[in-house]
């Protein structure tokens, strides 16, 4: 694979994202015509494969390939996962079942997100979650190394990562560390963008970012609802900002990963009528609002029996056709989590199923809450 080649499908990509839509600043543009992507898949990717009882994820060897194959891969717009449950994919000798741990994300959404943070010429930007580097590596070629610290949860992951960046000619301030806390060495920053999901925004970012400066952070929980949202800090110390329409599904930040499953009880507790109908969890803007309602909820099943439970306290709560049309609910123990379900689903149904760029986010020194329309609407507290 030559130099040259690799540039026309670099420009390729470039051409494409803009195309469709999404890249806009030429500056971005030039980042990606610019950054080897190459460079940052390691030695190999996964490659999924739906199956019956779930995605597996086949490594995938540079070698497997040709290199003119690798290289279009590797220019192509798709997220290419690395590392699946803690094993990377140049670790795994055989396809692997387990839920995605690090990737190299899709270019498009990563430009995007660059474009709505607003990042600008002589920003100082902190990243949560470096993954295989790529996006760190965009930073530097806009921002210069100096304005750029990026924080990697996993070593072996930040390793890889450090290498990929210094052979392309990059040396940001690389932090290996829980992202949540922040990096206070390099602090007060203009952006804060995170390319991991968090469930509320955890304290130290708003301390270490300056006022008026912003926070970029794709949102998840535990039901699997997921939107992106912008917020600015105001000098009082609050931070506030709308949900965006480009909606994103990045996986969750570790600490903020669910509790493991335990078992629950087919046919226990109080049985009525359900006042909602629970296919409504399939629509994404459902999804993201029955989360509000019940945030310590996992969900599981999906139709004809949607199960909720919350692991802490043991409440479940099970949905069934009743077979005449309407669905009832059984719920027991502590929490009456249909209850809040249906609570925030009606509320939502009300105001006329709006999309999730009507919903914002607004915190204060003692509580962050998802809010409809504005600040002033029907809102929900975030488990922070
Ligand atoms: C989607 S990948 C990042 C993609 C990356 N920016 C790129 O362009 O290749 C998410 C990364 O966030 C990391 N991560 C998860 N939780 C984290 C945390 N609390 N702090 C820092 N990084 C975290 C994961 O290990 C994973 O590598």
């Amino acid at each position: 694979m030559t130099a040259l080649r690799s540039a026309r499908l670099r420009q390729a990509l470039v051409t494409r994202l803009m195309t469709e839509g999404y890249v806009h600043d030429r500056r971005w543009a030039e980042a990606v015509g610019t950054v080897p992507r190459e460079a940052f898949l390691g030695g190999a990717v996964f490659r999924a494969t739906n199956t019956e009882s779930g995605t597996l994820w086949t490594p995938l060897r540079r070698g497997d390939v040709s290199a003119e194959e690798w290289a279009e891969l590797a220019y192509a717009n798709q997220t290419w996962v690395t590392q699946v449950g803690g094993i990377t994919a140049i670790e795994a000798l055989q396809p692997i079942a387990g839920a995605p741990t690090s990737s190299s994300t899709l270019p498009g959404i990563v430009v995007r997100m660059l474009e709505i943070a607003q990042i600008a010429d002589g920003d100082s930007v902190l990243e949560i979650g470096t993954g295989t580097g790529y996006s760190t590596a965009l930073l530097c070629r806009r921002l210069g190394d100096r304005a750029v610290t990026s924080i990697e949860y996993d070593p072996s992951v930040a390793r890889q990562a450090e290498e990929a960046i210094s052979s392309a000619g990059y040396a940001p301030t690389l932090v290996v560390g829980d992202g949540l806390a922040g990096y206070d060495e390099n602090a007060e920053y203009d952006r804060l963008i995170a390319t991991c999901s968090v469930r509320y925004v955890p304290a130290a970012w708003l301390w270490q970012v300056r006022d008026g400066g912003t926070i970029t952070t794709p949102f998840w929980g535990w039901m699997n609802g997921s939107g992106l949202v912008h917020l600015t800090l105001a000098d009082d110390g609050t931070a506030s900002g709308r949900f965006d329409p480009f909606g994103v599904a990045f996986m969750p930040a570790r600490p903020h990963v669910a509790p493991p499953l335990s078992h629950y009880l087919i046919g226990r507790g109080e049985q009525r009528e359900s006042r909602i109908d629970p296919n409504i969890l399939d629509d994404t803007t459902g999804l993201f609002v029955a989360q509000l309602g019940a945030p310590s909820a996992q969900r599981m099943g999906t139709g004809d029996e949607t199960v909720l439970l919350d692991v802490a306290t043991g409440s479940q709560a099970t949905t069934r056709s009743d077979g005449a049309g309407g669905w009832t609910v059984r719920q027991h123990g502590p929490l009456r989590l249909w209850d809040q379900v249906e609570q925030a689903v009606l509320t939502w149904q009300e105001a006329g199923r709006p999309p999730q760029s009507s919903f914002g986010l607004t915190i204060t020194s003692d509580r962050q809450y998802v809010w409809l329309d504005d600040d002033g609407g029907p809102n929900w507290n975030l488990p922070a």
